[in-house]
């Protein structure tokens, strides 16, 4: 039986099976690797650019593997008889995962393989056609507001799993889960894992990623913020928030409803009261750049008392690129030219009122140190108005005093393909993650080898 419904939007599957589809889904080689093998560079590289011709073209034949790259991948109908060779079919209708349509059985929702830091084949569930494009992507999903759409794994989530310090932790938080990768990777080195979002429809979502990979559940709740989890710390607190600057909290996922980067600033100061000592909390963020204010002495006045800090901006952009970038992602350049320039000047004005001028993609590592003289360092690998400096990760220098965190990983980052968001920041502070050939998969990312671990050190870079 599929779950009652969270909100308006049609009702979500139900994890009763989930064992019975993974062990479909491995078998037919739906992972990673096989989806990898099967469609080839060419065609995966355009599938993260949203192109489903290519994929199509090359799962013609209607094998298990095709059939299940086209359900879920592409969200074509697939011929139930063909399915059965692929699925646990009944189970699957009876769970809500498929629907039938005519002969022919449709995917209700978005399963994605991701490839897991320890190799491990993880699938990735959200809603239909967010998984690639933002939710402007490759399709919709029917009867969902909108505003509720949970994503699937996106440059921005790669880039925090592939930052975050991996060391075994007796409690992670994962706040602002959506469908549950953070809270996926935190599974395989914190005994007790939270996972905490606004929107109910992403805790179902998460309930049904860690189901599918096999991962034991978290403990789900719901609440803006910290406000779910009471007075509770934790070893590591992994965010990657709503953190875009904008004019209307239209998605969920992307708008944190809180005016200019106020969400990402009460993030970072409330998370001190939510940490053991010695704990780590990472979150990717964006910062506006206003006159007269540098960017440094503003995120250092976010830091909250007790914590060591280290922020790198990876990225600038002017307002007008920052605009285009989210314009985009929500697919409104595909909307009538009037709404977009309408929307377009709507975001103009906010930042006109705002005074603000660029803004800044990054990260933010805290620790708890305790310390009466915290050490905050804030560089930056951009100039100011600028693409970044010298490419994604190059010439980021590691504060003297933060050991590397340079355990190299396989994916942090597999899934495929990843969502594409337009422009230069891609996703936000993640960067577009480069498109699939095979390695796409396996590939490290240069992001984990800039872990510091013991901060101590004064403001680098303040003027
Ligand atoms: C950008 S998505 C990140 C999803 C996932 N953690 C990842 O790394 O891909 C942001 C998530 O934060 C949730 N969210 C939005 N506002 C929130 C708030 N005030 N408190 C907690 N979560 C919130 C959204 O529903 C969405 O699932």
């Amino acid at each position: 039986m599929s779950t009652p419904p969270l909100s308006s939007a049609p009702p979500l599957p139900a994890p009763d099976h989930a064992e019975q589809l993974r062990d479909a889904l491995r078998a037919a080689a739906f992972t990673a690797d096989g989806c990898l093998d099967l469609l080839g560079a060419t065609a995966y590289a355009a599938l993260s650019r949203a192109e489903t011709v290519p994929a199509l073209r090359a799962t013609r034949g209607g094998s298990p593997l095709e059939s299940l790259v086209r359900l879920f991948l592409l969200q074509r109908p697939v011929p139930h008889e063909r399915l059965r060779a692929a699925l646990p079919v009944d189970e699957c209708l009876a769970d809500g995962w498929l629907v039938r349509d005519g002969d022919e059985l449709r995917a209700t929702v978005d399963v994605r393989p991701y490839a897991g830091d320890g190799g491990e084949d993880w699938w990735i569930v959200s809603d239909l056609g967010c998984a690639v494009g933002g939710a402007g992507g490759i399709g919709t999903a029917p009867g969902v507001d909108r505003a509720e759409l949970v994503l699937g794994v996106g440059g921005a989530s790669t880039t925090l799993a592939g930052l975050t310090v991996r060391d075994p932790a007796g409690s992670a938080l994962d706040l602002g889960t959506g469908s549950g990768v953070q809270a996926l990777h935190a599974s395989r080195h914190a005994t007790r894992v939270t996972a905490t979002d606004v929107n109910a429809r992403a805790l179902h979502f998460t309930r049904l990623t860690l189901a599918l990979s096999g991962v034991p559940e978290a403990d789900l709740r719901q609440g803006s913020l910290f406000d779910p989890v009471g007075e509770d710390r934790y070893d590591l607190i992994v965010s990657n928030p709503p953190f875009v600057i904008s004019p209307a909290g239209r998605f969920t996922y992307r708008d944190g409803g809180m005016r200019g980067d106020d969400l990402c600033r009460t993030l970072v100061q409330q998370s001190a009261a939510h940490l053991n000592d010695g704990g780590y909390c990472q979150l990717l963020a964006n910062w506006q750049h206003t006159d007269g204010e540098d960017w440094r002495e503003r995120l250092a006045g976010w830091v909250p008392r007790g914590c060591d800090a280290w922020i790198v901006q990876r990225e600038v952009q002017d307002v007008t690129q920052y605009a285009e970038l989210w314009l985009r992602d929500g697919g409104d350049h595909r909307d009538d030219p009037e709404r977009y320039a309408a929307r377009y000047d709507a975001w103009l004005d906010e930042f006109e009122q705002r005074k603000v001028k660029g803004i800044g993609f990054g990260w933010i590592t805290l620790r708890k140190s305790g310390s009466d003289r915290p050490a905050i360092t804030a560089e930056g690998m951009a100039a100011p108005g600028g693409a970044a400096a010298g490419g994604a990760h190059q010439g980021l220098v590691r504060p003297p005093g933060l050991p590397a965190h340079a355990r190299r990983r396989r994916s942090a980052g597999g899934a495929l393909p990843a969502r594409r968001r337009g422009g230069a920041g891609a996703g936000g502070p993640a960067g577009r993650r480069g498109p699939g050939a095979r390695g796409a998969a396996r590939q490290p990312r240069d992001a984990a080898r800039h872990q510091g671990r013991h901060g101590r050190r004064g403001l680098r870079g303040r003027v």
